[in-house]
This record gives structure tokens, sequence and C-alpha cells, in this order.
């Protein structure tokens, strides 16, 4: 059974959605470990409640004693190698990977983005596509699964899905349809990375 590692940095609405789908037997994998780099990431949380072994493993530390980014995505890289995983996904995990980091697990590292590919790269994306849109620019956003490469938010596409944003909407409104969509899209794009 494939190995996932599943890192994150807030809520895990995302993971959650992961760890319904293992647990319905609509996803043939099992999640060896949940990774947060913020002890309040509610994502640990959800893992614990599911007997998921959790890993908290802040920079802060790191950027206090004058380490570098690189020593802590290589200790980082030997904690997760140890946990044997096939596919280390990035869901709402808001730190940027060294390309060594990348390097180290090449082809196996998957990113979920709230916007469609090459739009919106970085953070806010959803309230960025809201602005567009209610600027005329764009008239509808999306979400994407890409493995993960060192540009931010690039990388080649796994998955993606527009989502329509409607006159009227609420920023809100928009983000809860984005956060559905992107829920569904990324078990099928593990489904798809693992198969
Ligand atoms: C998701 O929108 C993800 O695309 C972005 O951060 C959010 C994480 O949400 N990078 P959650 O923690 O999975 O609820």
């Amino acid at each position: 059974m494939k190995r996932l590692a599943i890192l994150i940095s807030g809520s895990g609405s995302n993971l959650q959605a992961i760890i319904d789908a293992v647990q319905a037997g609509q996803l043939d994998a099992q999640i060896a470990v949940v990774v947060s780099n913020r002890r309040e990431a509610f994502g640990l949380t959800r893992a614990k409640q599911a007997g998921i072994p959790t890993l908290y493993f802040p920079l802060k530390p790191y950027r206090d004693a004058g380490r570098s980014r690189e020593e802590y995505d290589a200790d980082l890289a030997e904690r997760l190698a140890a946990c044997a995983p096939d596919l280390i996904v990035l869901a709402g995990w808001m730190h940027i990977f060294s390309p060594a980091f990348l390097a180290r697990f090449r082809g196996c590292v998957l990113n979920l983005h709230p916007a469609l590919p090459g739009q919106f790269p970085g953070m806010h994306a959803i309230q960025r596509a809201f602005e567009a849109y209610q600027r005329g620019e764009i008239a509808h956003t999306g979400v994407v699964v890409h493995w993960a490469v060192p540009e931010v938010d690039a990388g080649a596409v796994i998955a993606q899905a527009e989502v329509p944003i409607y006159a009227g909407d609420t920023l809100a409104e928009l983000e809860t349809r984005v956060h559905q969509s992107e829920h569904r899209l990324l078990v099928e794009a593990i489904r798809s990375a693992i198969s």
C-alpha cells in the first residue's frame, strides 16, 4: 500500500478530505505521517483524531540559532525519509522548499494550489482571483494539483478544475467553493499519482 506524507500549515481541511477518502476505501493508501510547521495547525488535531502519527517541525528554532532554510529542509527531509513515503503531499504547506529538498524527493512531491495553473502564484490566490473578477479580468478561477518544482506553484499539472465565480459572490462564498473543489481534486490527483 502506498505511503503518504502530508504536509500542512493550517486547518487541514484538505488533509481531512484525504483521511476521509482513505477511511471510506476510496483511496488505496496509508497516511504515514502528517507534518506541520505550526503547532496550532488544526490539521495536527485532525491527524491525531484519526490515529495518524504527527510531526511538529518549526522553522523558528533554526532561525533563532542562525541556521539556514537549507538546514531546516535537510533535517526535515531526513525525518520524512525515515517514514518511507511514496508520495509527499503539500496540502497547504506554507514554506517554499529548497531545490535540494525537491531533488531528494524528485518526482514524489505534489502541491495543491487554489488557482488555475500559472495564475496567482503564492499567497492569497483566492482573494486575488476574486479581485481580478471584480475588475473584469477573469470570468472564473480554479484549482490545480501539480508536481512541485523549485519555481513556486509551477510544475507539471496532475489535475486541475475550473471554479465558477458568480456576480454577487462574497469572498467567503468563493473561498468555500474553491475549497470544496480542492477537496475533490486533491484526492483524485493523489489517486492518479499513486496508480
Ligand atoms: C488551501 O487552499 C491550499 O490550496 C492553500 O492553503 C489552503 C490550505 O487549506 N495552499 P487547509 O489547511 O487544507 O484547510
